[in-house]
């Protein structure tokens, strides 16, 4: 089934490439096609994360060459500046020149890399010790606010450390990742969206939502970045807190999951017949949890369970929200929520949800791992 669901994914994305002539697709709006850009988005890395695995896994030229016009892209994104202002840099690196470095060993690619951990670190901010995700410095609001979905950024900076040799940027990216387990993840394992500090005084504020239901819930999708988040933090620093909260933030995940395997876009949402799926957290969720079975040692049954849960939530996704047997369809699942709270694409392709969709199955069928750190690390 594996290979039928990536043989899917790969025949619309090699129909999208004629499609999307160079621009880069986000989320659909209600209807079969993604909305485009001109690489200006925080998602744009996604696009370019799905040409590489697809040309890992097939070998075809077409995909080599749609991949490598990306870097391109994203190589120009740098000089000009182009809506880097923000903590994605990571997302949008990680999967576009860190990728072609990881296969090719192309140096400019992983100049390139180099040069985004850097500007990753500009939002450092020494007062509050942490990696600002939204906003310019001293923004009132966002100032002093972290997200869940920043640890997927941590990586590029773990990274850039062995690149480069300089372990600052490890440093700074640890005391992010710590911070983040211990104010974002709740004692009962469910998650905070964002978290506030004083920006004077680092002194901790408040939990909060951005996305999710309420303050106080636990959205779905932060849920799924905690469990991959934290599995990575633990892959690069071998902290074995770290994977303990990847493995109890997925088990928290299974055990509030409805019949079908695929999750609400918020744990705390009341579950009627018109809630809203997010089957880009599910899709998330699998990749997390097969990066957490290959850290196990086969001796270790939780490597069988969580890679067992990671291939149901792969089932689920491919034969319930798929968009398998629909010949216009551009996305690969049906059914993900970008802002179901901010009513932006509540029901539609993300392309996020597409990426991790392939991560998994790749992960599954061939081992391919996706780019978040070096073959063999
Ligand atoms: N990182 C933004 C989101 O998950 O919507």
């Amino acid at each position: 089934m594996w290979k039928q669901a990536i043989e899917d994914a790969l025949r619309i994305t090699e129909a999208n490439i004629g499609k999307f002539k160079g621009k880069f697709p986000h989320v659909s709006d209600g209807g079969t096609n993604y909305v485009l850009n001109d690489n200006n988005e925080w998602t744009d890395g996604f696009w370019s994360g799905i040409l590489w695995l697809a040309y890992e896994y097939s070998k075809k030229e077409i995909f080599h060459e749609a991949a490598v016009k990306t870097v391109d892209s994203f190589n120009s994104r740098m000089e000009n500046r182009v809506g880097l202002e923000h903590h994605d840099i990571g997302f949008l690196y990680s999967l576009s020149s860190k990728a072609q470095w990881i296969i090719e060993g192309d140096e400019q690619a992983k100049a390139l890399t180099v040069k985004a951990a850097d500007v990753l670190l500009e939002r450092w901010r020494e007062k509050s010790q942490l990696l600002q995700a939204w906003g310019p410095k001293d923004d009132p609001d966002n100032g002093g606010r972290i997200i869940i979905d920043c640890l997927l950024n941590l990586p590029l900076l773990y990274w850039a450390a062995e690149a480069t040799g300089d372990s600052r940027y490890r440093e700074l990216a640890a005391i992010h990742a710590h911070k983040s387990r211990r104010f974002l993840v709740r004692g009962d394992d469910s998650s905070y969206h964002t978290f506030y500090f004083d920006q004077e005084t680092g002194d901790s504020l408040r939990g909060g939502t951005h996305q999710g239901f309420r303050d106080g819930s636990t959205w779905t999708r932060g849920q799924a970045w905690g469990i991959y988040g934290f599995a990575l933090s633990y892959r690069y620093l071998k902290q074995p807190e770290l994977l303990e909260t990847a493995k109890r933030m997925s088990r928290y995940f299974l055990e509030h999951l409805p019949e079908d395997g695929v999750a609400y876009w918020d744990f705390d949402v009341p579950q009627t017949p018109e809630s809203k799926r997010d089957s880009s957290a599910s899709a998330i969720a699998a990749a997390g949890m097969l990066e957490i079975a290959d850290m196990l040692l086969d001796s270790d049954p939780d490597k069988d369970f969580f890679r067992k849960a990671a291939a149901d939530a792969v089932s689920a996704l491919y034969e319930l929200y798929s968009t398998r047997g629909e010949a216009e369809a551009e996305g690969f699942l049906k059914h993900g929520s970008y802002s179901v709270r901010g009513g932006a694409s509540p029901d539609d392709y993300t392309i996020w949800g597409d990426y991790y969709y392939l991560e998994a199955l790749m992960r599954l069928e061939r081992q391919i791992p996706g780019y978040w750190y070096e073959r063999g690390r």
